[in-house]
């Protein structure tokens, strides 16, 4: 049982689907309440002083084998919420990228050295030659990283493949984190995040390699269940929104839904496509005009923002307040990949969204919990503090929320449940 807590971040009094404007600055904050954990759901959350503690009592006597579930933390002059959900991420890669990192801060542009054959191309040579168990030991230690900051759930994309082998490759070392390592975890098939080196250069091979995706990368991914998702980089030098559509025709008829890498370096259409298809999530979205917006929310898609890449590159910060103005749910993760943001702490990327996006610090909370969870369709069961709910919490070490942008970076995570066990 986690006790008399200074406040609970419920987010219980809303829809169940994502939320937008006033909605998505609406907590549900309890003040003295306490949440009771049992069998990894939460099983109570209610005022202190109106707990029964002979239930709890019983309950736990019955449990003596689940220790962790059953300890009382005294929360007092603390925060309890849900525990952060990353709804993208790209975790699974090999090597590293921190030579380009000089390079930019010292005045390099991004795109430059992605058409350079450097950038995402770097990474996809090094993930080719990582084999499988390296890549799982080193993203595994990743991961738990990121879980000791706040995040039990992860959307995780591959990407740095680009051919049949590499991209299941990542993907299987994203389904065994969730099945052997213990992460929450939802995967994405990026096959379509470059042209490969090997299809560069001529429009045939651009044609070659759309065919490779379209009819063997995406129905192998499809036939050994590795996605939940399919995503493409829709943007300048990368993908055009008429080969993202066919992309993602295959992939619908495969059972794999959109997520889309959207309007980055400009009005490139992908934030259209992504309305067009209805796509579970639009992403970046540096770039985006009023009538990009109200497709967006028309279509029910949600807007995930990215500041942790915008710092790193030196690139504007998308407009969230204008997303929540327009009635747009707003989900915020992390980015964490090699090149253009590797920030795995998404407590100090929720404060970015506050700073860089100006989102409200009570905007931001949903957009890293709740819309998160339902960008991934996992609304029902993470995001929320209400009885019947995974237990996927965190204690904080303050009394007040606002505390996680007012002293942004600092180590407030006191503790973190998963499924109602303490995993850091
Ligand atoms: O979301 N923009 C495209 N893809 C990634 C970057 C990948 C990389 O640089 O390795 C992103 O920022
Ligand atoms: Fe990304």
């Amino acid at each position: 049982m986690l006790s008399r807590a200074a406040q609970v971040l419920t987010l219980a009094d809303g829809e169940l689907g994502p939320r937008a404007g006033a909605a998505q600055g609406a907590l549900g904050l309890r003040e003295q309440y306490s949440v009771v954990l049992q069998d990894g759901v939460i099983a109570w959350c209610g005022p202190a002083d109106t707990l029964d503690r002979a239930a709890v009592d019983a309950g736990a006597g019955a449990r003596d084998e689940r220790r962790a579930e059953v300890e009382e933390l005294d929360c007092r002059g603390k925060v309890i919420m849900p525990a952060l959900v990353d709804s993208h991420t790209h975790v699974v890669w090999g090597g590293a990228r921190k030579d380009e990192l000089e390079r930019r801060l010292a005045g390099a542009d991004y795109e430059e050295i992605f058409a350079a054959g450097g950038g995402i191309l770097s990474s996809v040579r090094q993930t080719r030659a990582l084999p499988e168990d390296e890549l799982y030991n080193q993203t595994h230690r990743r991961l738990s990283r990121m879980r000791a900051a706040g995040t039990t759930t992860f959307e995780i994309k591959s990407g740095y493949g680009l051919e049949t082998e590499t991209e299941l490759k990542q993907l299987r070392v994203a389904r065994r984190l969730q099945n052997e390592g213990g992460f929450r975890v939802r995967s994405t098939c990026l096959a379509a995040h470059a042209i490969p080196a090997e299809h560069r250069g001529s429009a045939e091979g651009r044609a070659r390699f759309l065919a490779l995706v379209t009819d063997e990368i995406l129905p192998a991914v499809a036939r050994e269940q590795l996605a939940d998702y399919c995503d493409v980089f829709c943007d300048r030098g990368a993908f055009t929104p008429e080969e993202t559509r066919v992309i993602f025709q295959r992939a619908r008829a495969l059972g794999l839904r959109p997520r889309v890498h959207a309007n980055e370096f400009g009005h490139t259409g992908g934030a259209q496509v992504a309305a067009e298809l209805a796509a579970a999530s639009a992403d970046h979205l540096l770039h985006l005009d009023a009538r990009e917006r109200a497709a967006l929310r028309d279509a029910g898609v949600i807007a995930t923002l990215l500041p942790g890449t915008s710092t790193v590159l030196g690139k504007p910060f998308a407009d969230g307040r204008a997303l929540v103005e327009d009635g747009v749910p707003v989900a915020v993760a992390t980015d964490c990949n090699p090149g253009s943001c590797a920030f795995e702490n998404l407590a100090l990327v929720l404060a970015l969204a506050c700073y860089g996006c100006r989102l409200s610090p009570a905007e931001a909370v949903c957009a890293t919990t709740h819309n998160a969870a339902a960008s991934l369709g996992l609304a029902r069961e993470l995001g929320r503090v209400a009885d019947g709910l995974q237990a996927d919490l965190l204690v904080l070490e303050t009394d007040d929320y606002r505390d996680l942008v007012y002293h942004a970076g600092s180590p407030l995570v006191h503790a973190v449940y998963q499924a109602g066990a303490r995993v850091a």
